[in-house]
């Protein structure tokens, strides 16, 4: 059975960080969001993977290579434009072809994987087969109602959702959900939805089922939601240490340092990694801390962040729940350049 991946879309809830970068590409304890995906379809056995691209398609392919990595051969397909996820669907179907496929959405993360789902699936062969989980704000989601595992209505956002079950990011279809999607038309968002084909194919007589997932899942969707899928991947942090650690230096807890970064003077208490070639001086960092690359920090503290590649930090003494961009520099100011009009403490902030 092949999988299709898609990472195209434009991230809209997540700029200014995703003018620059796909969000598929941001890293979660170090490691794009995209290969968390690939590694749980890895684990799962599956070789072909057909991946949709979207603006930032180039930097996809080249961030998975050759696929060596995940064993995996893969394949590409252009989507022009975001036009919803059936449109993706439709945008991948040379490739595809007749056959069932499973369809991931290259920014949810389900640490359990999917390996039971997907034997149930080529076992029962139903239609389709979604996987939910209870959510706190249903609106936000494709929803659907169930009875013993049946689905009996999906609705996608609705403002008077039927259930709290969201459709997370896995779906395994037969390859009627083709003829499906042909009949729907563009919801009022504009998008051709995956949910509305799937309603069309249960209104067509079509067998869906539906299980609910036990276990954490994530949809990486917004600032909030990042901060707590690296938790969880700092959570099993395997620590690592490649360096030599300068006794002026406190570490607490598991602490994962990449090759030729430099500690002194300074207090980690883990979880925590820190990517290659960085440099912490006289700081402090805190549980749930991702460093990426060549990060530089500075009689600086930062707790539960996410810090990419190249960021300075510097003489900032508390920096919690944040998210740098690659290359941010963050630095106390002494004085203000000359010609700045700063009328209140607030404008200051907001110029930082
Ligand atoms: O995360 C689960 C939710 O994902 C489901 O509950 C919803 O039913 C489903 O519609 C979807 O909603 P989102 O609004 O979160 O979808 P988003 O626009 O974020 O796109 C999801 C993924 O698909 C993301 O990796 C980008 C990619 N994508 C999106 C669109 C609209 C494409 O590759 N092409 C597209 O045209």
């Amino acid at each position: 059975m092949k999988a299709l991946v898609l990472s195209g879309g434009s991230g809209t809830r997540l700029r200014p960080l995703t003018h620059t970068r796909s969000k598929h590409l941001i890293p979660l304890a170090n490691r794009p969001i995209l290969h968390h995906v690939l590694d749980k379809i890895g684990e799962s056995g599956l070789k072909d993977v057909v991946v949709v691209l979207g603006a930032n398609g180039k930097e996809i392919q080249e961030s998975i290579g050759d696929g060596s990595e995940w064993g995996i051969n893969f394949s590409y397909v252009e989507q022009k434009q975001p036009l919803g996820l059936a449109h993706a669907v439709k945008t991948a179907r040379p490739l595809l072809k007749d056959e069932p496929f499973v369809m991931f959405l290259g920014d949810n993360i389900l640490p359990e994987g999917i390996l039971p789902y997907l034997r149930y699936f080529e076992s029962e062969t139903p239609d389709a087969l979604v996987l939910l989980h209870p959510v706190n704000n249903p609106s936000a989601y494709g929803i659907a109602l169930i009875k013993d595992h049946k689905v009996q209505q999906l609705l996608e956002k609705p403002q008077s959702p039927p259930s709290n079950l969201a459709l997370i990011g896995v779906y395994f279809f037969s390859p009627k959900i083709h003829q499906a999607i042909d009949r729907i038309k563009p919801s009022p968002r504009g998008e051709l939805e995956i949910t509305d084909a799937i309603q069309d194919l249960l209104e067509q007589g079509g067998r869906i089922e539906a299980q609910t997932i036990q276990g954490p899942w994530f949809d990486t969707g917004t600032p909030e939601d990042l901060l707590d899928a690296n938790q969880m991947f700092l959570d099993h942090l395997i620590p690592i240490n490649l360096n030599e650690i300068n006794p002026s230096t406190t570490i607490n807890g598991p602490v994962t340092l990449g090759e030729g970064s430099i500690i002194e003077d300074s207090c980690i208490v883990g979880p925590v990694i820190i990517g290659s070639n960085c440099r912490i001086i006289r700081s402090y960092v805190g549980p749930y801390t991702a460093l990426g690359n060549k990060v530089h920090l500075e009689d600086s503290g930062v707790e539960r962040s996410i810090i990419l590649d190249q960021c300075q930090i510097i003489k900032v003494p508390r920096l919690i729940q944040s998210i740098l961009g690659t290359s941010t520099q963050l630095r106390e100011i002494e004085r203000l350049p000359t010609g700045l009009k700063v009328q209140s403490a607030d404008h200051t902030k907001m110029w930082l």
